[in-house]
């Protein structure tokens, strides 16, 4: 067994299944097992069974099962391996051979995290102490209830430069204070001083619940409006959701977030009951927070401020939600009210009621063009429909984007086929990427391709035979798994061996990665092995006769019937191979 091998199984004995599904679900016992309401899916009867000797989940009604590793993997959106290396720290179990400058690297962080805490605390005490009067009167005058305060961590950075300074120097070098962003340095005499002085300060976690940064806002009209942390190697800004880590469990639950701009707008909509809400914090979306979304939910509701700077953010992220296939509506609320201003102003309910009436992108930008051009003008017509374009262009689904060109045709009343060509050219030089077209619509493997993976990863070292066949055959090229066989041969010609952790850090993206944790849950049978290979054949035949009748069908336009007649020969003869 490899170190990492052992550090699963260590993790494994050591880990308490019950204990940590107990942290997110209500479990009762039953029997010989534990049930509850599945975290995994929305249901009013609990169908989630933990069995507690096992040490293995199931839910009746989604089917979501596995082990501790599968569990944490799933409720904290990780990879399996750093699924594992959460248990690992938890349990105090080292779990894989590390390097020395990873080991520093870890201890760097373990120190920074620290710091932010600390701060963290330290912010808030002060908010509470008599001096922060003004913080509080702002809090009040804001409608912040003193739960959403507590829940938000809210605090307060006081006046004086160096209250936290003085608070952190004791335990900590300078370079390490620097490097935490809380504090910093004047160039000029070397002397250092906090950052953050006289704001309200807003925690920003990561989506594990740790502090790694802030967001002073000033109490008056001082520049800049909000002070944030700077990146450092815990707080990276364009990677971070603020307040995912409170909207996660709901996000889940209720399979959809909404998105916001701002601090203010996320803390209110919590605040008001909608639990699902997540804020981006100024910068535009970008594809690392969409992917981190996307670990969550794959629908959001987009709801930035009404302004020319929320209007062209929610234009560029709804490409981006797209493109990471997201099912997208747009809330624009009315009187250029940002949502927690809309909330006091015309309260939850209202809110609500345009939260579930928000039209889908297309509605959306539909309605959009046509409210910006003069559609009854030629040549507000072709605006309008140039400007939705590109977004039909980004529509991976083929079937989808036919059908939203169709309404365009018919929204516009023109051509429908002019529009075609029209689309055609704007989709010439941004073509969408194919996995992300893939990955939408086969999710998982095929269980002959599942079987075939468990039993190369169950017999490791020997699974030489395997190898070599996939890699004479190639049966696997022009699958969704060709990548992971691909990447199978790779390693078992590198290390003689196939191992589960191994393969799954050398595959590119969190779908393949999730294969592996699937299959492993797989019944490994050596007796299929021949079987899931032929399938794989077929598959191969399949995909082959498919590309001879296109070539047929071209052939049959271009009217020349000897290509036709040999190539009707040549898929007659892979027919059969496959019948036989
Ligand atoms: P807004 O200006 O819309 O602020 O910026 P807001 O959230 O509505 O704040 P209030 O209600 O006026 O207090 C939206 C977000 O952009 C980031 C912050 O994350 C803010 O919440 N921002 C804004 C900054 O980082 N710096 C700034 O100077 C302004
Ligand atoms: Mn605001």
């Amino acid at each position: 067994m490899s170190p990492s091998g052992d550090g699963i199984d260590r993790v494994k004995s050591a880990a308490d299944l019950v204990q940590i599904v107990g942290e997110h679900v209500k479990l009762r016992k039953s029997g010989s097992s534990f049930i509850g309401l599945c975290p995994f899916h929305s249901e009013k009867t609990p169908s989630f069974h933990v069995h507690a000797e096992r040490q293995f989940f199931y839910c009746f009604g989604c089917h979501a099962k596995g082990d501790v590793i599968h569990f944490v993997e799933r409720m904290e959106g990780l990879s399996f391996a750093d699924a594992l290396r959460w248990l690992g720290e938890r349990y105090g179990i080292p779990v894989d051979n590390r390097s020395r400058s990873t080991d520093r690297k870890a201890g760097e962080r373990r120190i920074l995290l620290e710091i932010q805490a600390k701060a963290g605390g330290y912010f808030r005490r002060e908010l509470a102490a008599g001096t922060a009067r003004q913080a509080q009167r702002y809090l009040e005058a804001r409608g912040l209830t003193p739960e959403s305060r507590e829940r938000f961590g809210i605090g307060f950075a006081p006046r004086r430069s160096d209250g936290l300074l003085q608070e952190l120097r004791a335990a900590y070098s300078l370079d390490q204070l620097r490097l935490s962003g809380v504090i910093q340095r004047n160039e000029r005499d070397s002397s250092h001083f906090d950052r953050f002085r006289g704001r309200v300060m807003f925690p920003i976690w990561n989506e594990a619940g740790k502090i790694v940064g802030f967001g002073g806002r000033a109490l008056g009209e001082e520049q800049p409006k909000y002070l944030n942390s700077p990146e450092t190697p815990l707080y990276n800004k364009s990677g971070t959701l603020y307040a995912l880590n409170l909207a996660r469990e709901s996000v889940r639950k209720q399979g959809r977030a909404v998105l916001v701009e701002g601090y203010m707008d996320c803390i209110a909509l919590h605040q008001a009951g909608i639990g699902n809400a997540v804020a981006v914090c100024g910068t535009s979306l970008t594809e690392a927070q969409v992917r981190l979304l996307g670990r969550f939910t794959k629908k959001v509701v987009v709801n930035f401020d009404p302004d020319e700077a929320g209007d062209s953010a929610t234009l560029r992220s709804l490409g981006l939600l797209l493109e990471g296939g997201f099912g997208v509506r747009v809330l624009a609320l009315p009187d250029r009210l940002d949502p927690d201003a809309y909330i006091r102003k015309h309260g939850v309910a209202a809110y609500r009621e345009l939260l579930e009436r928000a039209p889908t992108d297309f509605e959306y930008l539909l309605a959009r063009a046509q409210e910006k051009h003069a559609v009854e003008t030629i040549e507000g017509k072709v605006g309008a429909i140039e400007e939705l374009l590109p977004h039909l262009a980004r529509v991976s689904n083929r079937i989808e984007r036919e059908e939203k060109t169709r309404r365009v045709a018919e929204f516009f009343q023109v051509e429908e086929a002019d529009v075609r060509v029209e689309l055609h050219k704007a989709a010439g030089g941004d073509r969408r990427k194919p996995e992300l077209v893939r990955s939408r619509h086969k999710p998982s493997l095929s269980p002959a391709e599942r079987q075939l993976i468990k039993v190369i990863l169950d017999l490791d070292r020997e699974a030489g035979d395997i190898v070599d066949q996939l890699d004479r055959t190639q049966v696997h090229v022009g699958m969704d798994s060709e990548v992971v066989f691909g990447a199978i041969v790779a390693l078992y010609r590198k290390d003689g061996r196939v191992e589960a952790e191994r393969l799954r850090e050398s595959l590119p993206g969190d779908r393949e990665q999730n294969w592996i944790s699937e299959a492993v849950f797989e019944e490994g049978d050596q007796q299929q092995v021949a079987g899931c290979l032929e399938w794989l054949g077929r598959k191969r035949v399949e995909r082959e006769v498919a590309r001879l009748q296109r070539q047929i069908e071209q052939a049959e336009r271009s009217r020349d019937f000897q290509l036709v007649a040999s190539l009707h020969s040549k898929k007659a003869r892979l027919t059969l191979s496959v019948a036989g």
